[in-house]
């Protein structure tokens, strides 16, 4: 056998947010690192068509994360396709993109139910089966806006500075009984949550200036660092968050 300390091999994997974007090339990459993959987002022709492009073991469950008190049910339903989730990550998430003075309360709570809330039901739900196998992962999805003030990011921005802290929480409450409680604050990947950012060509340039790199993300930049966090590898490494920004943070 192979050294292991990179490995998600024979693990049980829920990704989030999985029918586009970062959740679903994550969702193909782990899947093809042997992991067994269950991918959880609302619309089921976009599942449909990952679980057909994907090679491995994978399965899905089309859901919506924003109904809070049904998030019990849910896992149940992602549980009964691979058994007890090894590795949960959050990587479902939406920006309203509304100025303070414009945001309604509806908008507000759908921001943090989807971004904030729904990451934490999940992982109290999952996180009871890790402890009694005495390891388990939680990953977070952060973002450049958990420590930088956006325009028009008020409630997409307070939801991220919030999974930060919550991810340090979760670590003081978990990390004892064996689960690695971690996040990835992106910096600008193209997906269709950014895809207002990156159709302005001037505004992703300025954006791309801002890294020490000198361009914004590719998606593959983040499947080393999702393997890190997901592996033995980071073991003794926890209540962090991993800046995958080009250095943009360092500026
Ligand atoms: N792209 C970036 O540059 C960037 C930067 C910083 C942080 N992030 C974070 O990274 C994560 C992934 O973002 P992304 O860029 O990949 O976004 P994306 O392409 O827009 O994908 C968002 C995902 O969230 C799912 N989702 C939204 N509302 C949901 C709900 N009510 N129930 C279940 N699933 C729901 C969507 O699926 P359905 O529509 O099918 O439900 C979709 O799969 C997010 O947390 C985001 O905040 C991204």
């Amino acid at each position: 056998m192979g050294d292991t300390t990179f490995s998600v091999g024979g693990k049980t994997v829920c990704i989030t947010g999985a029918s586009s974007g970062i959740g679903r090339h994550l969702a193909s990459h782990l899947a093809g690192q042997g992991a067994n993959v269950l991918a959880v987002a609302r619309r089921q022709d976009a599942l449909a068509d990952w679980e057909q492009s994907t090679t491995g073991n994978v399965a899905s469950v089309a859901a919506d994360l924003g109904d809070i008190e049904n998030i019990s049910a849910i896992g149940d339903k992602i549980a009964a396709h691979f058994g007890d989730v090894d590795i949960l990550i959050n990587a479902a998430g939406l920006n309203p993109r509304l100025h303070a003075s414009e945001i309604n309360p509806a908008q507000w709570q759908q921001t943090i139910d989807i971004n904030l809330s729904a990451s934490f039901f999940l992982a109290q739900k999952f996180v009871p089966a890790m402890q009694a196998k005495g390891w388990g992962r939680v990953i977070n999805f952060a973002s450049l806006q958990s420590r930088r003030a956006f325009a028009n990011g008020i409630a997409y921005g307070a939801s991220k500075g919030g999974v930060e802290q919550m991810t340090r929480a979760m670590a003081e409450a978990w990390s004892s009984t064996g689960i690695g409680c971690n996040a990835i604050a992106p910096g600008f990947f193209p997906t269709e949550l950014t895809a207002k950012v990156f159709d302005d060509a001037d505004l992703a340039k300025k954006n791309a200036d801002q890294t020490c790199i000198g361009r914004n993300g590719k998606l593959r930049d983040l499947e080393g660092p999702v393997m890190f966090l997901a592996s033995p590898a980071s073991d003794y490494v926890t209540g962090q968050v991993l800046f995958v920004d080009g250095g943009f943070t360092a500026k």
